[in-house]
């Protein structure tokens, strides 16, 4: 239900795979906290997985795992719309629209643009060059205060409030101008075999990541083999960056501080530190797994509701739209 009071949460997601716990602490699980305080609009966004290669039946089977995934991490279709950007296409317009008031040197200098093109700039596609402006145009479309996302996730925020700001000079007060939400920690989990990498689904090597749905003796073997630092002693600092990394990871797991667990393990060395991280992090995802596991057995119950998000949504996106048009003086013909 609409709240105008409340002020209106947006982020989204990639379909691509399996999720992380990066994802889970930068995102999801804040989405979920946040649940009762926010207006909310989460989206799946399956527009966005088509800047990298994937067929039609992956695309189509991760679109619904993703959006178990959220509903087993705790969003509940009541309080908070779930929908795929697809069913939208709203959001495809826009993106067009939007990108008359985006500059090509904007584009340009987008980070993660950079990283996913690497040197093979010739062959990625345009719309891994355009996708700032697609999830710029999710973002305003719905009159978005705040963006809850990971760190990585920056610059696209920022680019998104200088594209409203943008179009509300040259064609009017249209847009909220929406403000990142980044917690402090949680927001850049980094990789478990090189820790001043982020973790990230796309990494070639499994033992990098924690999926969400590792059995437990994955999670075990893979915390047991994550690269520590020289020296035994389990604490936090900027020489200590793997240990850094893990100390957050159970911290966020266990919901208790940093310094209470440094604490804890004072003269017990990594092995011991790491056992129970493992059986933390197991711990605190079993009713996730066991939620997951009953909702990917029945399709039917996302299906259902990401048809009644995409209503809610779309009564919303197709509203502003029309707004945007008629400043824009896309005067409308067809009967
Ligand atoms: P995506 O699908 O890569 O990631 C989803 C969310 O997970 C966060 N995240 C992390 N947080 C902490 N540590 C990590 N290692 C880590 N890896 C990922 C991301 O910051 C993100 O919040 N472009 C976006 C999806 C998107 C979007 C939007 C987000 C499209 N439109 C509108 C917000 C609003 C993306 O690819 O996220």
């Amino acid at each position: 239900m609409n709240q105008p009071s409340r002020k209106r949460v947006f982020s989204g997601i990639q379909p691509s795979g399996v999720s992380h716990i990066g994802n889970y602490l930068g995102a999801i699980r804040n989405w979920v906290l946040q649940q009762e305080q926010y207006d909310n609009i989460f989206c799946i966004v399956n527009l966005h997985a088509l800047t990298l290669p994937t067929t039609a039946e992956t695309l189509h089977a991760n679109t619904i795992t993703m959006a178990n995934t959220i509903l087993a991490a705790g969003i509940d279709p009541e309080r908070s719309i779930l929908f795929v950007q697809g069913d939208v296409p709203e959001h495809a317009e826009l993106s067009w629209l939007l990108s008359s008031v985006t500059m090509y040197g904007e584009l340009r200098r987008m980070t993660q643009f950079k990283d996913k093109s690497g040197s093979d700039e010739e062959s990625v596609s345009a719309a891994l060059f355009s996708y700032p402006v697609l999830q710029v145009a999710d973002i305003i479309l719905y009159d978005t205060d705040l963006v809850p996302v990971g760190e990585d996730q920056k610059q696209h925020i920022e680019l998104a409030r200088d594209v409203a700001q943008r179009f509300n000079s040259r064609y009017g007060e249209t847009f909220v101008v929406p403000a990142p939400d980044i917690k402090k920690d949680g927001a850049r989990v980094m990789s478990l075999d090189d820790p001043t990498k982020k973790m990230s689904k796309s990494d070639r090597n499994p033992a990098s990541f924690i999926a969400l749905t590792d059995t437990p003796a994955e999670i075990t073997k893979k915390i047991k083999r994550a690269v520590t630092d020289s020296g035994s002693d389990v604490i936090a600092a900027p020489d200590k960056p793997a240990l850094t990394n893990l100390l957050g990871i159970y911290s966020l797991f266990a919901g208790i501080s940093v310094a209470e667990i440094e604490e804890r393990y004072t003269g017990k060395g990594y092995g011991a530190f790491k056992t129970d991280l493992a059986e933390v992090v197991v711990e605190a995802l079993t009713p996730f797994q066991q939620r997951f596991a009953e909702l990917q057995a029945d399709p039917a119950i996302a299906r259902n509701v990401l048809a009644d998000g995409a209503a809610r949504a779309g009564a919303q996106a197709a509203a502003k739209m029309q707004i945007v048009q008629e400043r824009m003086g896309l005067s409308q013909h067809r009967t």
